[in-house]
């Protein structure tokens, strides 16, 4: 059992990104499964019905969200119906939406779940108790579970990965929108990557036009920031092979498409 997990599109460009590469990608690592995080997709800011499913359309099983949540308003008008949709389970109870979504492939089931971390994020309910709570309902079903914890704290994230270790199939990170070198899996089976990084701008700051960051650092002054609409691009995803009968990882594998790491099929 392949999951292919793609990192937070960003705008237009990572949109494209995934057009084009997710195909090859498919080809190349044959995934059971496609999970892409959406929360940036609009515009850098949120998610929009048509963009939602236009990563459906593309081959994504499921779209992933974070603390960009609810920043494109339309989120409020379509997120009950969208079934493949997950935000972060520790949101405050009775936020719209839902945390986990199970997926049906042949005979096999795979549940995803979105949570937040609370380090230099706002202050939410607790995911390593959302954690438990929900992975305690997913083994019920499946053992095949799927985590991306999106979180900012690289010290979080690692906490998240061995509290989780032997009890689900991966725990990603998302949201820091570089890629992080330490993919693994950990002792008891559990695939673990810090950060998966982000599919969009590849000469921006974390995605954003790097001129109006930079003013900010220099000036200090408030800025708007806006994901630049051409340029070169970039896709940041994961691959991870699970022993489906125990729901272990066998494999973890980090992929970057840019210019300085060309896709060779
Ligand atoms: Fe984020």
């Amino acid at each position: 059992m392949n999951i292919l997990f793609i990192g937070d599109v960003v705008s237009s460009m990572g949109r494209d990104m995934v057009k084009e590469y997710l195909p090859k990608l498919k080809e190349k690592y044959r995934p059971h499964v496609t999970i892409i995080n959406g929360e940036n997709a609009a515009g850098g800011k949120g998610i929009t019905e048509k963009i939602y499913r236009g990563f459906l359309e593309a081959g994504a099983q499921a779209v992933t969200l974070g603390n960009h949540t609810w920043d494109n308003r339309e989120i409020f008008e379509f997120i009950d119906d969208a079934k493949y949709l997950v935000r972060p389970a520790n949101f405050p109870k009775n936020n719209p939406g839902k945390g986990i979504v199970y997926l049906k492939m042949n005979n096999d089931e795979i549940a995803v779940i979105s949570l937040q971390g609370r380090t230099f994020l706002p202050a939410i309910d607790c995911p390593f108790q959302k954690a438990e709570e929900l992975v305690q309902e997913a083994k019920e079903r499946t053992s095949i579970i799927f985590v991306d914890f999106h979180a900012e704290a690289t010290s979080e994230k690692q906490a998240m990965g061995w509290f989780l270790d032997g009890k689900v199939s991966a725990v990603i990170g998302t949201h820091t929108h570089v890629q992080t070198a330490d993919h693994r899996i950990l002792a008891n089976g559990t695939a673990y990557m810090s950060d998966v990084g982000m599919t969009g701008p590849y000469d921006g700051i974390l995605g954003m036009d790097r001129d109006i960051v930079l003013k900010r650092f220099l000036t200090g002054l408030p800025a708007r920031f806006e994901a630049p609409k051409t340029g070169r691009a970039q896709l940041s995803a994961v691959c991870i092979e699970i022993d489906k009968k125990t729901g272990k990882a066998k494999k973890i594998t980090p992929i970057q498409i840019n210019e300085d790491h060309p896709f060779y099929s």
